[in-house]
C-alpha cells in the first residue's frame, strides 16, 4: 500500500496508525522494521522536519534512510522519474518523496514495487495531517468535540490533508481565508463527505467557536513568483493578538512550520501560552515511525 494522498487511509487505518503511535508513546518493545531494511528519501524541495524526523525514525527503527537529492542523483541530468522509481524499489524497502508535482508522485508509485510515501507535493502533505490530528487527540480524546479553524492560504497542501483526516476522524473544519483563494473543489468535497466543513472569508465569523486554530505559510514552496501578491492578499488573515482574542480563550494555536514570524503568524502568538507548534513537530517523528511500521505490517 502507498500513502500518496490523506484520502488513501480510512478511518480504522488511521486508527491503527494511531494506535502504533501510541504503543511507542508507552514504551512497547519490539516495534521495528525488518532487520537491514533500507528507505529511500527522494527530495526535489527543501525540507528540515520531514526530511530529519524520517530519518531519525528509519534510524530508531533499526532501518537505514539513504538521501536521493535530485541535485545529486541521475535525475538532475534527465534520467526519468518512472525509471529511477524501478531502480529504488529493486534496493530499499520503502521510497520517502517530497516532490514539486504529485503527477510525478503518482508516477514514482505505479512504478514502485514497495511502498511509496508522499512526503508533501504540491496538493497535499498526508504524514503532516496525521502528526496534526494526532496532536489535536492529545488534548481532546473525543475528535467530534473538536473545532478546527485553518486560516490564510485555504488552498494549500496542509489544509488539503488536513480537511480529509480531520473530517475522517470525526472533527469539524472551518476554513478562512479571503475570497480569492478557492479550496480545491474535489478536496472539500471529499471531506464535505466524511464531516463538516463551513468555509468563511471573515475572520470574525469564523473563529469564534474554533478550538484549534491552524496556519501556514502565505508562499509555499514553488510559489515564490506570486510572493508579493499573496503576502498581500493574506496580511488580513495574519494570526495575532488580535485574532486570538476573537477566539475561545481555552483555544489552542498549531502551525506545520516553518513559520514566517510577522507574516501569518507573529511571534507572541507563536511562542505564546496558547501555541503547540512545537509539540506538533515533535510529533512528526513519532508519526513517521508509526505510517513505517503500519505500511511494513500489511501488505
Ligand atoms: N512541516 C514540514 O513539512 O516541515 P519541513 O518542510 O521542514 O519538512
Ligand atoms: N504549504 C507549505 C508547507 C510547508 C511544510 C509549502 O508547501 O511550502
Amino acid at each position: 500500500m502507498h500513502l500518496l494522498s490523506s484520502d488513501d487511509l480510512s478511518k480504522d487505518n488511521i486508527n491503527r496508525i494511531f494506535g502504533i503511535a501510541d504503543a511507542i508513546v508507552a514504551g512497547k518493545e519490539g516495534l521495528a522494521l525488518k532487520e537491514h531494511a533500507t528507505v529511500a528519501l527522494m527530495f526535489q524541495k527543501p525540507s528540515t522536519r520531514t526530511r530529519v524526523s524520517f530519518a531519525s525514525a528509519i534510524a530508531q527503527l533499526g532501518a537505514t534512510p539513504i538521501f536521493v537529492d535530485s541535485q545529486t542523483s541521475q535525475l538532475s541530468r534527465g534520467e526519468t522519474i518512472a525509471d529511477t522509481a524501478r531502480m529504488l524499489s529493486s534496493y530499499c524497502d520503502f521510497i520517502v518523496a517530497r516532490l514539486n508535482k504529485h503527477s510525478d508522485l503518482m508516477e514514482i508509485a505505479q512504478n514502485s514495487t514497495v511502498p511509496v510515501i508522499n512526503a508533501l507535493t504540491e496538493l497535499e502533505h498526508p504524514t503532516q495531517a496525521l502528526a496534526d490530528v494526532y496532536t489535536v487527540r492529545s488534548h481532546e480524546k473525543n475528535l467530534k468535540n473538536v473545532k478546527i479553524a485553518f486560516v490564510g492560504d485555504i488552498a494549500t497542501n496542509t489544509v488539503n490533508s488536513l480537511m480529509l483526516t480531520a473530517t475522517k476522524m470525526g472533527a469539524r473544519m472551518v476554513l478562512i481565508g479571503p475570497r480569492e483563494c478557492k479550496p480545491n473543489a474535489r478536496i472539500l468535497n471529499k471531506a464535505k463527505e466524511y464531516g463538516t466543513v463551513e468555509v468563511y472569508d471573515s475572520l470574525e465569523d469564523g473563529i469564534d467557536d474554533c478550538d484549534f486554530i491552524y496556519t501556514d505559510t502565505f508562499v509555499s514552496m514553488g510559489e515564490e513568483a506570486e510572493a508579493e501578491a499573496r503576502r498581500r492578499m493574506f496580511a488580513p488573515y495574519q494570526i495575532n493578538a488580535n485574532v486570538i482574542g476573537m477566539a475561545k480563550k481555552s483555544a489552542l494555536v498549531l502551525h506545520c512550520l516553518p513559520a514566517h514570524r510577522g507574516e501569518e503568524i507573529t511571534s507572541d502568538v507563536l511562542d505564546g501560552p496558547q501555541s503547540i507548534v512545537w509539540e506538533q513537530a515533535r510529533n512528526k517523528m513519532l508519526l513517521a515511525k508509526a505510517i513505517l511500521l503500519y505500511l511494513s505490517q500489511i501488505d
